[in-house]
């Protein structure tokens, strides 16, 4: 089968990874799709009216190729009031400090995954890709008749293998060194990227894109040596001119020495890589994915607006010392090898 990249066909073998919840913008997609990329619309946290209007952005910037990216529907456990309570207490100094009231602990804690999908058909982006898990035989089927290639994610060989069993289009193998959220669901080795990258594109037919720490174009190459048809970079385009990044969070990738990053559930209650902070450090108790994610918007929300990084989710990944503050189609042209 022709891999991803001759099927769409593209000029560069980058894929900008879908970054939700702010940092991902149809300026951005448009810019590297533009640039001979693939451009991804992280629309995870959008609602399917949002989703139409941003496929709509993209399309006036671009007519070139790009992706649209949604999180599985997740079963929502249930939580009792004392884990409530207890994640509301750790909250609750932060939201002293800025003023806040403590939130109202929220009904709805994820979007209505079918909706959004129904969206992302009716608009036909060349990709939709996803995370989090599986997609049913049927919404496989109702992708691949809308012509749309369909491209799942996993953080080890078992998952991948299973998305292929699927029928998807492609894989996204995401190291142990990747920026945000874990994008797997059952088995994560937080394994070395070209490592696991070699290890999938040996077990499977379908095309490998690799993801996690790769921010020079020798890191791509060798990825691509590795056996993967493309790379997917998320933390390389985080200080990109049209990137979404906030000051503050920008000002905390460029500070100093003075950040690591660490995996952490404490902003989502699913594992996410992102710089150290004083949110990070002081969470223990979060609720389970998606009601964490809930509970702490309004106040990654205030943050952002108070210019406080130390209460916002600064997803990066292992190479953030390496982003540079450019156009989107010139870190392409760094990462192109
Ligand atoms: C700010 C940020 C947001 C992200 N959001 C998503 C997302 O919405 N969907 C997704 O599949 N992956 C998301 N990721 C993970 C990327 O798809 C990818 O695995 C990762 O960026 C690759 O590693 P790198 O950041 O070292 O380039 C995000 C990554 C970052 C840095």
């Amino acid at each position: 089968m022709p891999s991803l990249h001759n099927r769409l066909p593209l000029q560069a073998p980058i894929v900008l990874a879908p970054m939700a919840g702010g940092v991902g913008t149809p300026a951005l997609a448009a810019a590297v799709s533009n640039a001979g990329g693939l451009g991804s619309l992280g629309a995870a946290y959008l609602t399917a009216g949002q989703i139409t209007a941003e496929v709509a952005a993209v399309r006036t910037l671009t007519s070139r190729p790009f992706a649209v990216n949604l999180f599985t529907p997740q079963r929502v456990l249930p939580v009792s009031a004392l884990d409530v309570q207890r994640a509301l207490d750790e909250l609750a100094p932060f939201h002293a400090d800025l003023g806040l009231a403590p939130p109202a602990v929220p009904e709805q804690v994820q979007q209505d995954f079918h909706a959004q999908f129904g969206a992302v058909l009716a608009s036909r982006p060349a990709v939709c890709s996803f995370a989090f898990g599986r997609l049913d035989g049927r919404d496989l089927a109702r992708l691949r008749e809308g012509g749309i290639l369909s491209v799942g994610t996993a953080t080890s060989v078992p998952e991948a293998r299973m998305l292929q069993a699927d029928g998807v289009d492609a894989v996204v193998v995401q190291g142990g060194a990747a920026g945000g959220h874990r994008g797997g669901w059952w088995q994560d080795d937080l394994a070395e990227t070209v490592a696991l990258t070699r290890a999938v594109s040996s077990a499977l037919s379908v095309s490998v894109i690799a993801a996690g720490g790769l921010m020079t174009a020798d890191a791509v190459q060798a990825v691509l040596q590795a056996g993967a048809s493309l790379a997917q970079c998320g933390t390389a385009f985080l200080l990109a001119d049209e990137a979404g990044t906030s000051v503050p969070y920008r000002e905390a990738l460029l500070a100093d020495g003075a950040h690591t990053t660490v995996l952490t559930s404490a902003f989502s209650g699913r594992p996410a890589r992102g710089l150290s902070n004083a949110f990070s450090r002081s969470v223990r108790s979060p609720l389970p994915y998606p009601h964490q994610n809930a509970l702490t918007r309004p106040l990654r929300a205030a943050g952002a607006r108070a210019g406080r990084s130390d209460v916002l989710s600064l997803w990066a990944g292992e190479g953030f010392a390496r982003a540079r503050s450019r156009p989107a189609a010139a870190i392409v042209g760094d990462l192109t090898p």
